[in-house]
């Protein structure tokens, strides 16, 4: 493991430790620019899980370990690195329409489109896009934001579902060298700073949280021996 230099910031450390390389300012700004996106975002499932876990008094260990077990799920953090797989499946430009067609007609979950929240779209998309077309247009790696680009659009025009957050910060990642297997961890490496604060502020004026249920199945059943049931 190469240590840090103590002469760069955090996002040239990051990528310095992670590629063994110096990066240029752009890359640099990138990267900085995600994890400040990342950073913290309301009340999202992880920082619900770690709210929940720090509202019992466990340690902020174990909330944070709670908040990665929710974000690692593929409807949430674990979204970003199907999106490239779905971006570099897809190959080319040509195969978009036809890619996208199968997938709905096939009821495939498309990683990195809609959100529970931002019905109309996501704002940090916005960012990250702008990003992945400075990154295709310095390494002259164009083939990924233009398969992004064509499909993004294409998914508005038939399902009406926008971009979200890991759409466009899963291309960036890609050209700044990160391998799949740590795009989820590079969410939650930006998240861990949100989600301290999360538990400081559950801690600071802490209350269990207990949602109730309500029992809405059949009421009044016969009760049937353990032998008798089918
Ligand atoms: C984020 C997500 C869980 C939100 O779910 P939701 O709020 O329950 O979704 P909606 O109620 O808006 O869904 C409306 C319709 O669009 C479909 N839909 C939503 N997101 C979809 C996606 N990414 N791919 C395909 N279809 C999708 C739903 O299945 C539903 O279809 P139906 O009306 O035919 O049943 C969902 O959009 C999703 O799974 N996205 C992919 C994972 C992802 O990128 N997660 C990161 C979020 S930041």
């Amino acid at each position: 493991m190469l240590p840090p230099d103590p002469e760069q910031g955090h996002a040239a450390n990051y990528l310095f430790m992670l590629t063994g390389k110096r990066h240029d300012e752009p890359n640099i700004r990138a990267l900085d620019t995600a994890l400040n996106l990342y950073a913290e975002h309301e009340l999202n499932a992880s920082t619900f899980a770690l709210r929940v876990t720090a509202g019992t008094l466990s340690d902020i260990y174990s909330a944070v370990v709670s908040g990665i077990s929710a974000l690692k799920g593929p409807l949430h953090g674990g979204a970003i690195d199907d999106a490239m797989r779905m971006i570099i499946e897809i190959g080319s430009v040509e195969n978009v329409r036809p890619w996208v067609d199968r997938a709905l007609a096939e009821r495939r979950l498309l990683s990195g489109f809609g959100h529970r929240v931002y019905k109309t779209g996501d704002a940090r998309a916005v960012h990250l896009r702008n990003m992945a077309h400075s990154l295709a247009e310095s390494t002259g790696e164009r083939t990924w934001y233009e398969i992004a680009a064509a499909s993004e659009e294409y998914v508005r025009e038939r399902k009406r579902l926008p971009a979200n957050v890991d759409y466009y910060a899963a291309p960036v990642l890609y050209y700044l060298g990160f391998p799949l297997s740590l795009f989820t961890n590079f969410v939650a490496s930006s998240r861990v700073a949100g989600w301290c604060a999360h538990a400081l502020e559950q801690y600071e004026n802490n209350r269990l949280i207990r949602p109730r249920a309500r029992y809405v199945g059949p009421r009044q059943q016969p009760y049937a021996p353990v032998g008798s049931r089918q």
